[in-house]
């Protein structure tokens, strides 16, 4: 029996769907029930009717799957991949801000730990971030783990006062302008698309702006031919299955999120099989923790 037929097997005993993110291995989206962005993703979770969900994507993913879904088992290929990015936030500092703004909402990116979502009012995608900030009624908002999807709402945004934190992805933060500057000087015709994780400096040079789905979707309905993807290079899969005879360029030289690669068929048939590395929370965190992600779906 091939890998992928183990795996098949062991979901129907097992009674699971396989969620993955796109920046995961190409062979792992291949086997997966569901491929797509943070917000589709946990939409998705509070839909699914399978017992398990096996998630395929970094920690805050399966934490938030199981937030969610407390009554489900969420496991997890490798529990060691995780978003460096979900931890640059501080407790002290979002007390600070709120003692010295009375009205604010920390708009809590939901690339963060369940703990930080604990300290938040809503939770937000980059795909949705703008739609629920515009609809909150308060004036300032604390943007935490992330500062450039904070500033880029916020320059879309200009009737809130935003407080940024210094969170960042490293894999977007290593796109520089210069270097997008480049590749649209060898590819003049090519479209840049941009994932708002990246800088202001490569920002304001892209032709469309979106999460993971979006830059999937703008570019298989894009009259253009050519396209420099400044994101992570695992929707490559995606963009180059949907789009075969579309050409796709890198921005940068390290487009790569080791986390997400860390899960590999073999953690999947493992998981499935021993059934470890379950996602497990105090009752109480999850509560305190469901109730801005909750308020994210409601919004967004
Ligand atoms: P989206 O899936 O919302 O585009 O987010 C990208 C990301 O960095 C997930 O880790
Ligand atoms: Fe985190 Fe960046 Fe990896 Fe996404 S790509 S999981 S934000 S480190």
């Amino acid at each position: 029996m091939s890998i992928v037929d183990e795996i098949n097997q062991l979901k129907k005993e097992r009674d699971a769907v396989i969620l993955a993110h796109y920046y995961v291995n190409d062979e792992v989206q291949a086997i997966a029930d569901y491929v797509g962005d943070s917000f589709y993703l946990s939409k998705i979770a509070t839909a699914v009717e399978a017992r398990t969900i096996l998630f395929c994507g970094v920690s805050f993913m399966g934490e938030s799957a199981k937030i969610l879904n407390p009554e489900k088992t969420v496991i997890m290929p490798d529990m060691a991949a995780d978003c460096p990015m979900a931890h640059m936030a501080d407790i002290e500092k979002i007390n600070q801000v709120r003692e010295e703004y009375e009205d604010v909402a920390v708009v809590c990116y939901i690339n963060s730990t369940a703990e930080l979502k604990t300290y938040s009012d809503v939770c937000v995608t980059s795909s949705n971030a703008l739609k629920i900030v515009k609809a909150l009624p308060n004036h300032h908002i604390f943007f935490i783990p992330d500062e450039h999807l904070g500033r880029y709402v916020a320059y879309q945004a200009p009737e809130k006062h935003f407080i940024f934190n210094d969170g960042f992805c490293h894999v977007h933060k290593s796109i520089t302008g210069e270097s997008v500057a480049k590749a649209k000087e060898a590819h003049p015709k090519a479209e840049i698309l941009v994932h708002p994780e990246c800088t202001m400096d490569v920002i304001s040079q892209a032709d469309y702006v979106g999460s993971t789905s979006g830059i999937i979707e703008y570019a298989s309905k894009s009259s253009a031919e050519e396209f420099i993807v400044c994101t992570e290079l695992g929707v490559l899969y995606e963009l180059k299955s949907k789009n075969p005879n579309k050409k796709f360029y890198s921005a940068g030289d390290s487009q790569c999120c080791p986390d997400m690669k860390l899960i590999t068929l073999e953690k999947v048939k493992d998981a499935l099989e021993k059934m470890t590395n379950a996602v497990e929370m105090e009752e109480e965190m999850r509560i305190r923790a469901n109730k801005p992600l909750e308020r994210m779906l409601e919004l967004g």
